[in-house]
C-alpha cells in the first residue's frame, strides 16, 4: 500500500512510464468531455485532464460552480465516457464495451444530491440494492449491508421510511449503498453540502478510515477548503481544466493564485503569513490550527488560569437572553414596537403524529420577525429549521401554538393564505424541490405567469433576477434545468424566488453548494435587496458563519426549542456552546477557539481575520525580530 501511495497522483503518463506500475490505479489521460457534442460552440465541460489516483489515497477536488467537477466525477466512474483521452480503472478502459461494467463496479459514485441515488423506500433495501444486482450470495449481501449500515451509523433508522430522514441522513444512506458494493475507489460529489459541520467532520473521518484501513482510493469534491487540509492531494479546477494541484500545503500556500481562481486560503494560512510579516517566527505555509498553536506557544504570556476560560456553558453571560421562550420582543431587535411581519407563539409540531415514527420537531417555539429585520435561526440538523419554515409559509399547519402574519393568526378560518405565500418568498434547502420547469427562463417566470404578468415585463424580471444571481441571461435563459451544475441550480432557485418580488424572503440553507465567490455574491445581493427594497429576511442555517455579519437577531435552535437568542455579538460569545451543539462556525471563529487555548483571554467573538489579528497582537509577547517579510505578505 505504501508503494502505491507513493506513486499516486503522478500524472498518468509518468506513472505508466514508471517501472513498477501497480495494477491498481485509476488513471485519467488527456480527457475531454463536451455536453451536446454536436454543438462545437459549447466549451468542453472538462478538457486536458490528466491524473492518477491509487488505492488508499484521498484526493480533494475544488473549483467554482460549473468548473467541471461533477462531470469529471462521472467520467471517473464510467457514467460518462470521454470523447477523447482515456479513463483506465485497474487496467480497464471505461470505453471498453465488454468490460466497462467491471470498471463501473470498481468506482462508486456518491451523487451531489442524495435523492438522485436513493431508489427504494427503505434503508435496508436501498443499501442492499447494489450488492443484490451484483448477484452475490445472500449471506454476503447481508454481511456487506450490515457493515455499511454500521459504518455510516444508520442502525437507529433501520425502520424509518427514507422520506422521513433528513437530507444529511439520506446522504449517509446513499454512501452506505455505495460502500456495500465494496468499490476500490469512491467518488464523493460534495457530500458535505447537505451536512451540518459536525457530521461533515465525521464523514471526512470515515472516508479517511476507508482509505487508510481498507485501501479505498477516494476523490472528495468540496467547496469548503478546510475539509481538504488533511488530504493527500488537492486539485483545483477552472473552466474544465486543472488549474492548480499539489499537496494541501502547496495549494493553500499559493494564496494569490487561489484568490485568482475565486478561492480563499484557510484563515490559518493567512494569519500565519500576517504574523510572520509582523516579525513572529511562524511558518508561512501552516495549514492546521494545531501547527499555529504550537508555533505561538513561545509568544503566549504566562497565565495560570487560561485552561477553562473559553469553555463555558450558555447561561454564563450575554446571550442566554431571559426573553428566550417568553415571546417577548427582544429589546435589541429592530422594529420591536411595530407588529412583526411574522411571529410564532408556542409553536409545536410533531411529524408523523400517531405513528411509531412520531417525532416532535418544534417544541413551544416563540420567535418574532420584525419588518425589515434579518432574523436567523441557527441550529444543528433536525433542530426544526425546515419545519419552522414550512409553518411560516403555511405549507403545514402547526400542531399546537400559533403563527401570526402582520398580527393576524394564520390559523383563523378566512385567513388569506395565498396573500401570505405571495408576500413570503421561500428558497428551499434542495433546489430540486423548487425547480418545476424544464427551461431556466420558464422556471423563473413560473410565478409571474401565474400572476398574469405581461410577457415583456416577465422577460425583464427574469433577466434582472438571473443577472442578480450571477447567471448571464443570454447564456442561461434557454438552458435545460436538468443540465445545470449543482451551484447553477441553486442560483436558479434563488432567482425564481426573487422574481416574485417578495416583501419577505425565507431561506433554508441557501448557500449550500455555492462556491465561495457565489456565496459572497449572494450575501452582497441580500444586503442590496435589504437596502433597496427594505426586504425582511428569515434565514435558516446550521452554520453561524453564514449569518454572523448580517443578522440583526439570532435564535439558536436545538431539538425544536430556542436554546438561546440574542444579537450576533451576544451569540458569538457562546462559541463553545454552539460548537457543542454541532453548529458550524466560521474558519476564523474555529481558529480563534484553538488559539484561545494558548492565548488567554483572546476575544473569540471576532467576526473576521482583521479583528482576530488585531486582538491577538494586543495579547502576544512582542515579536522578537523586525519583519523581514515582503510587502506582499504584509498585505495579506
Ligand atoms: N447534462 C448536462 N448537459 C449540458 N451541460 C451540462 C450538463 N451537466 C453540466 N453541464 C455544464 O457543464 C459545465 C460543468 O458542470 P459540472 O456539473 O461538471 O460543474 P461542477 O464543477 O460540478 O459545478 P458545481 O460546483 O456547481 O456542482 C457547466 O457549465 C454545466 O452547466
Ligand atoms: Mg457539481
Amino acid at each position: 500500500m505504501r508503494l502505491l501511495r507513493a506513486v499516486a497522483c503522478l500524472p498518468g503518463r509518468e506513472a505508466r512510464a514508471g517501472k513498477s506500475l501497480p495494477l491498481h490505479m485509476l488513471e485519467v489521460t488527456s480527457v475531454e468531455y463536451r455536453y451536446g457534442r454536436e454543438n462545437l460552440d459549447t466549451p468542453p465541460a472538462v478538457t486536458e485532464i490528466t491524473l492518477a489516483i491509487a488505492p488508499g489515497q484521498i484526493v480533494g477536488l475544488l473549483g467554482q460552480n460549473g468548473s467541471g467537477k461533477s462531470t469529471l466525477a462521472k467520467l471517473l466512474t464510467g457514467v460518462l465516457t470521454p470523447q477523447s483521452g482515456t479513463v483506465i480503472v485497474d487496467g480497464i478502459d471505461t470505453r471498453d464495451r465488454v468490460h466497462r461494467w467491471e470498471a463501473r463496479r470498481l468506482v462508486g459514485l456518491v451523487f451531489q444530491n442524495p435523492d438522485d441515488q436513493l431508489i427504494t423506500n427503505t434503508l435496508i433495501d436501498d443499501v442492499a440494492f447494489g450488492p443484490e444486482n451484483l448477484g452475490l450470495p445472500r449471506s454476503e449481501i447481508q454481511r456487506r449491508v450490515d457493515d455499511a449500515i454500521k459504518l455510516m451509523e444508520l442502525t437507529p433508522y433501520l425502520m424509518t421510511p427514507l422520506n422521513e430522514l433528513s437530507v444529511g441522513q439520506r446522504q449517509r444512506v446513499a454512501i452506505a449503498g455505495v460502500l456495500a458494493m465494496e468499490p476500490r475507489y469512491i467518488v464523493l460529489d460534495e457530500p458535505s453540502t447537505m451536512l451540518p459541520p459536525n457530521l461533515a467532520e465525521q464523514l471526512i473521518a470515515t472516508v479517511t478510515q476507508l482509505a487508510r484501513e481498507r485501501g479505498i482510493g477516494a476523490i472528495y469534491i468540496t467547496h469548503r477548503m478546510e475539509e481538504a487540509v488533511s488530504f493527500d492531494h488537492v486539485l483545483v479546477m477552472r473552466q474544465g481544466r486543472i488549474a492548480l494541484e499539489g499537496t494541501p500545503r502547496k495549494v493553500f500556500g499559493a494564496v494569490e493564485r487561489l484568490r485568482a481562481l475565486g478561492l480563499e486560503a484557510p484563515p490559518v494560512t493567512l494569519l500565519s503569513r500576517r504574523l510572520r510579516a509582523r516579525g513572529y517566527d511562524i511558518q508561512p505555509d501552516s495549514i492546521l490550527a494545531e501547527e499555529l498553536v504550537t508555533q505561538l506557544r513561545p509568544y503566549a504570556p504566562e497565565k495560570e488560569t487560561w485552561g477553562n476560560v473559553m469553555r463555558e456553558a450558555p447561561g454564563s453571560d450575554g446571550a442566554t437572553a431571559d426573553s428566550a421562550g417568553t415571546g417577548a420582543p427582544p429589546a435589541s431587535q429592530p422594529g420591536a414596537t411595530q407588529p412583526p411581519v411574522l411571529e410564532t407563539r408556542k409553536l409545536s409540531f410533531t411529524h408523523l403524529r400517531g405513528t411509531p415514527f412520531a417525532q416532535q420537531t418544534l417544541n413551544e417555539l416563540d420567535s418574532r420577525i420584525p419588518r425589515g429585520a434579518f432574523v436567523a435561526f441557527v441550529g444543528p440538523t433536525r433542530s426544526g429549521k425546515s419545519t419552522l419554515l414550512d409553518c411560516l409559509n403555511a405549507i403545514i399547519k402547526p400542531g399546537r401554538g400559533m403563527v401570526f402574519y402582520n398580527g393576524a393568526d394564520t390559523g383563523e378560518p378566512g385567513f388569506d393564505i395565498e396573500k401570505l405565500r405571495l408576500a413570503v418568498g421561500v428558497v428551499y434547502q434542495s433546489p430540486d424541490s423548487q425547480i418545476l420547469e424544464d427551461i431556466v427562463g420558464k422556471d423563473i417566470a413560473f410565478g409571474l405567469i401565474r400572476r398574469k404578468t405581461p410577457l415583456a415585463e416577465s422577460r425583464r424580471i427574469v433577466r434582472e433576477c438571473l443577472e442578480a444571481v450571477g447567471l448571464p441571461y443570454e447564456e442561461f435563459r434557454n438552458r435545460y434545468t436538468y443540465a445545470l451544475s449543482g451551484g447553477e441550480k441553486r442560483r436558479v432557485a434563488i432567482a425564481g424566488a426573487l422574481a416574485m418580488n417578495p416583501e419577505t424572503l425565507a431561506l433554508d440553507e441557501p448557500t449550500a453548494g455555492l462556491d465561495p465567490q457565489g456565496r459572497a455574491e449572494f450575501i452582497a445581493l441580500i444586503r442590496a435587496l435589504r437596502r433597496e427594497r427594505a426586504l425582511t429576511v428569515v434565514y435558516m442555517t446550521s452554520s453561524l458563519d453564514d449569518v454572523a455579519d448580517m443578522a440583526d437577531y439570532i435564535y439558536v435552535l436545538d431539538a425544536g426549542k430556542v436554546t438561546f437568542e440574542g444579537t450576533t455579538r451576544e451569540v458569538m460569545r457562546q462559541l463553545p456552546a454552539l460548537e457543542r451543539l454541532g453548529i458550524g462556525l466560521s474558519g476564523v471563529s474555529r481558529l480563534a477557539l484553538e488559539l484561545a487555548t494558548v492565548v488567554p483571554d483572546l476575544d473569540t467573538s471576532c467576526l473576521d481575520l482583521d479583528a482576530l489579528e488585531a486582538d491577538l497582537l494586543t495579547r502576544l509577547l512582542p515579536a522578537p525580530r523586525v519583519s523581514s517579510a515582503s510587502g506582499e505578505e504584509a498585505a495579506l
